[in-house]
């Protein structure tokens, strides 16, 4: 049965010092929790990955990156290889979050790049697809999310795709407090298992775990988990406080 995942995306919030705070507060209150059904994961800023790594219960947590580079290594000034990642402990890797895609023109041939450097580097992409505002009034949502997939994703083979988790993260509901309803979720979710279906087989497509993202908290996180596609959530906001992104754990 696919895992359920609760990942933190702490986006480029707090110092080392205080992430390292936060990150203990998350590990001490998760290794608490008598029967957690949910894998959880953090994202906090490159710049506290090693110092992080240090003070979470890996038992418990694991950690992941945000983004990395698109090349192995070599001449690029200040960007982060897959394997730096690796080193450090990281199991998980954010490909293509919208803030990427948006602000830092990431395509799709730099996104799939991504993908196929994380998994050789023994890590599994967490790869965000999702539409804007304009494109859900338009209701064109599928078609943006299929092209994302399309263009990024399946050209995995079956055994990588096994290994990547997908995040559907509506830009319009990202940190503006609009959360998708349970039943816009569903729906979407469903369809991106109808794809994964299509292109790999009912098999693998029931393996792979589909996060929600957008404006998740512990008031909405118990009916958007209760979807049979969504399997968890990419909490951004509420990520940042322990007791809230302990909350929506707790959701399972
Ligand atoms: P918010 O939870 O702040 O809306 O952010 C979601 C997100 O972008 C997670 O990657």
């Amino acid at each position: 049965m696919r895992k359920k995942i609760v990942a933190g995306n702490w986006k480029m919030n707090t110092t080392v010092q205080e992430g390292i705070k936060l990150a203990k507060a998350v590990s001490d209150m998760v290794s608490k929790l008598d029967n957690s059904n949910a894998k959880v994961a953090i994202a906090p800023p490159f710049t506290h990955l090693s110092e992080i790594a240090k003070v979470i219960n890996p038992d418990y947590i694991c950690l992941a990156a945000q983004n990395c580079a698109s090349e192995e290594g070599g001449a690029y000034t200040g960007e982060v290889a897959p394997a730096m990642l690796a080193e450090l402990g990281v199991m998980a890797v954010l490909v293509g979050h919208s803030e990427r895609r948006a602000y830092y023109k990431e395509d799709h041939n730099t996104l799939a790049k991504k993908v196929k450097l994380v998994l050789k580097n023994d890590m599994k992409p967490i790869f965000c697809c999702g539409e804007v505002l304009e494109e859900r009034e338009n209701n064109i949502q599928n078609e943006i999310v299929s092209k994302q997939l399309e263009e990024s994703l399946f050209h995995l083979s079956s055994d990588e795709i096994l290994n990547c988790i997908i995040a559907y993260e509506p830009v319009w509901a990202i940190g503006t407090g609009k959360t998708a309803t349970a039943m816009q979720a569903q729906e979407i979710h469903a369809y991106i298992r109808s794809l994964l279906i299509n292109k790999y087989g009912a098999e693998i497509a029931n393996e792979i775990t589909i996060l929600y993202g957008g404006s998740c908290k512990p008031s909405n996180a118990p009916e958007l988990f209760s979807n049979s596609d969504v399997d968890g959530g990419l909490i951004g906001g509420a990520a940042l406080k322990s007791e809230d992104f302990l909350g929506i754990i707790k959701a399972f």
